[in-house]
């Protein structure tokens, strides 16, 4: 196998095939449908391999990945509200093609969609966005998730198909998720049953997290899932107990560069590489998992160094030594790279990240 130059980021298909499979088990025991949310991978053949595992359709952030990920499926759903004309119309236009649909949590962005369908002669299927504690969007009460309901059942080019949330402050151990799960399903079921009482249906609820997704059965309403980062996992989804260092699929190659400073080795992946984003805190906190190190701490980044503690090793990577980098936060990772390599059967095969950059 040839080696590619580092950094450079591996995929390891088979232990995707493994993630992908146990997803789509749990959603098959549970009766809830899979929509997997393409912002991890970004890739059109990751896309289709998820729909292939049965997956219902997909979830995308932007309207650009939209338009990418129309190539591998006919279901999509933005995740993320649409305001401004560019992205309303190209969502507009898009659903001329596929199903697209939109949660959005204003009247605002009703009107701007509704309008954009109008002009592009389509129709938009739209989920209200309600917050379920994570605070970040979503309408506040089942009360606004109705107003806005009805308000969007009355637009030309909106059809209203049901309830998105996002319940991503829920980040315990899985067991300890379960009282704050109970509260998403109140929420979820008093918003259904008020809809219901005012002759509006949700024929879509549309909820989950990598972290959650296995309790998602604790939210009796749910028809749906939207994890992520599943297919590849990272060091904050092994540290938060949802998966092993095993189900990481998605690992730097880096070369060491310096070792010229005590205690410490420099990594060829700085910032530009495996971002700012960390895991553990205080005296664990590392920008990064070193497989072959696992007492080593990724300790301080600029744009292309990766300056690692290795107080606590012993054997030492020497210069020139390649190591495996499992990163704290694959999603942006991924972003960062126009393609990446995957691995199967001892084959690397250069893989595109086909929607890497698009950001509206
Ligand atoms: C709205 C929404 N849905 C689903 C997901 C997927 O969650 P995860 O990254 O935990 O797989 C995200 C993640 O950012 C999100 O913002």
């Amino acid at each position: 196998m040839n080696e590619p130059a580092t950094p450079c980021l591996v995929i390891d298909a088979a232990v995707v095939r493994r993630n992908l499979k146990r997803y789509a088990d749990y959603v098959a025991q549970h009766g809830l449908g899979l929509r997997p949310h393409t912002k991890t991978h970004k890739s059109v053949k990751l896309a289709r391999m998820q729909l292939d595992a049965g997956a219902v359709g997909l979830t995308v952030a932007k309207a650009g990945e939209a338009q990418v990920m129309a190539e591998a499926g006919d279901d999509l759903l933005m995740a993320y509200p649409a305001v401004d004309r560019p992205r309303c119309d190209a969502l507009a236009e898009l659903a001329k093609k596929v199903t697209v649909r939109v949660a959005i949590d204003s009247q605002a962005a009703a009107e701007a969609l509704a309008d954009a369908a109008t002009r592009a002669g389509s129709t938009i299927g739209i989920l209200v966005d309600i917050d379920v504690g994570g605070g970040r969007t979503g309408v506040q009460t089942p009360k606004d998730a109705l107003a806005l309901a009805q308000f969007v059942d009355q637009q030309a080019g909106l059809r209203l198909d049901g309830i998105m949330c996002y319940p991503g402050q829920v980040r315990g151990e899985p067991a300890a998720q379960t009282p704050a799960l109970k509260q998403v399903d109140a929420t979820l079921a008093e918003t259904i049953d008020l809809w219901r009482q005012h002759g509006l249906a949700a024929l879509i609820v549309s909820g989950g997290s990598t972290p959650t997704a296995m309790q998602s059965h604790l939210v009796t309403n749910l028809t749906e899932i939207r994890p992520g980062t599943y297919v590849y996992n990272d060091m904050k989804i092994v540290t938060g107990g949802y998966c092993t260092l095993d189900d990481c699929a998605a690992r730097f190659a880096c070369t060491v560069v310096s070792d010229a400073v005590p205690d410490q080795v420099v990594i060829d992946a700085g910032a530009k590489t495996l971002t700012y984003d960390s895991f553990g805190s205080g005296e664990t906190l590392s920008h990064g998992y070193l497989v072959e190190y696992p007492e080593a701490r990724v300790t301080k980044l600029s744009e292309e160094h990766g300056q690692v503690d290795m107080t606590k090793c012993d054997p030492r990577p020497r210069v020139g030594e390649r190591v495996t980098v499992i990163p704290a936060h694959i999603c942006p990772c991924v972003n960062l790279q126009d393609q990446v390599w995957w691995k199967e059967n001892g084959e690397l095969e250069a893989l595109r990240i086909d929607a890497r950059g698009k950001l509206s």
